[in-house]
């Protein structure tokens, strides 16, 4: 009777509050709440709007993904960081024109194999998207339930979660269960947010567990945060006219698949590499404004040093990579903070070395 009466409070509020034109919820297909629910994958709705459209308008369906390659796809996704939902949605696009004829399958047991889609995702997409009645469990509905139930513990330990899975089957209602699972998750990002929490206003304050014991602040439990390394690299921006040395990144891992600069641990290796060629001359080495970057495990500091060749030294080559061309962007993954050091080379002047000292006909 509480689960019922908790899923009607749901609904009720959203249809007054709740959102209901989110460009995924226009026309909506598996296909759009598929790529919404990866894209919002630690990412805000604010963020992913812009993406989401552009994405979309470059690839019409999942036919269009499937055959694109993976440097466009990491090309439109080039910003939002977290690559690997790239790599996978465009591994799982391929799947999908293969072996379902280019339909996004319609049971749980075909969508959750395929890579970067787990319970929740699948979930989403058959309820969202087909009104099949799945539970949901992101970040957001996790809150909402470990407080209205008083599931006072980590929500990432398995027991926890195994626990809050089962409170989520239980409040999903059979009917409008898309409705419903959409207006969870917008009460848990405007109203049961982590911080100072809009309890006033919110539909399920009567019978919420936390409120009427007045620990609200006390969940979610926050896990103990480590303090995470910092690492400093040097970045080597060899330019060649409007055009500037990328290479590419190895295909997994850190912006595995996208394009950055040639990297060194430290400023001796860099300055070794240019030496080696006759490339080092230190009128013609500038320092650039040193970057930092965050990455949810280590903080990176980019100490970039660029370096002006003539034009038509056009033999120098550094492996797997490409000569980019800063005014006619080619589509391949850039990552946010290699896009803002390309940004401000478009405004430098060139500074050209003199061509006595480089060996043309090298490898670097
Ligand atoms: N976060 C994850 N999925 C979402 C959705 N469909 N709407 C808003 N926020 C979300």
């Amino acid at each position: 009777m509480q689960e019922l009466h908790f899923s009607q409070q749901v609904l009720s509020w959203y249809q007054k509050n709740g959102r209901h034109n989110l460009p995924w919820q226009i026309d909506k297909t598996p296909y759009k709440v598929w790529l919404s629910e990866v894209m919002l994958q630690q990412t805000t709705v604010t963020t992913v709007i812009p993406y989401f459209i552009r994405f979309i308008a470059y690839f019409p369906d999942i036919s269009h993904v499937a055959q694109a390659s993976l440097d466009e796809v990491l090309y439109l996704w080039s910003g939002l960081g977290y690559y690997a939902r790239a790599r996978n949605l465009h591994k799982a696009a391929k799947i999908i024109f293969e072996e379902h004829t280019g339909t996004f399958p319609q049971t749980f047991i075909e969508i959750i194999k395929l890579p970067g889609i787990g319970r929740s995702t699948a979930g989403a997409i058959l309820s969202l998207a087909l009104g099949k009645h799945f539970p949901i469990l992101d970040v957001n509905v996790k809150r909402v339930l470990s407080r209205f139930y008083g599931v006072v513990d980590s929500p990432n330990k398995r027991e926890v979660e195994k626990r809050l899975w089962c409170i989520s089957e239980a409040v999903t209602p059979v009917n409008n269960v898309g409705e419903f699972n959409q207006a969870i998750m917008d009460i848990g990002s405007f109203l049961c947010t982590s911080f100072s929490p809009k309890c006033t206003i919110c539909p399920l304050r009567i019978d919420c567990h936390v409120r009427k014991c007045n620990i609200v602040e006390l969940l979610p439990v926050k896990p103990v945060r480590k303090k995470i390394p910092r690492r400093t690299i040097w970045l080597l921006l060899i330019q060649r006219g409007e055009e500037i040395w990328l290479n590419k990144r190895p295909p997994c891992g850190l912006w595995g698949g996208l394009f950055s600069f040639p990297e060194y641990n430290t400023e001796a290796e860099l300055r070794l590499a240019l030496d080696r060629h006759a490339l080092l001359n230190e009128n013609y080495t500038h320092y650039m404004e040193v970057i930092q970057h965050t990455f949810s495990h280590f903080h990176l500091e980019m100490m970039p040093i660029r370096l002006c060749l003539p034009t038509f030294c056009v033999k120098i080559n550094y492996g797997a990579g490409c000569w980019y061309n800063l005014f006619k962007p080619p589509m391949i993954g850039i990552p946010a903070p290699i896009d803002f050091l390309l940004k401000k080379v478009r405004l430098l002047k060139n500074h050209m070395c003199s061509i006595d000292n480089i060996k043309m006909d090298e490898t670097l």
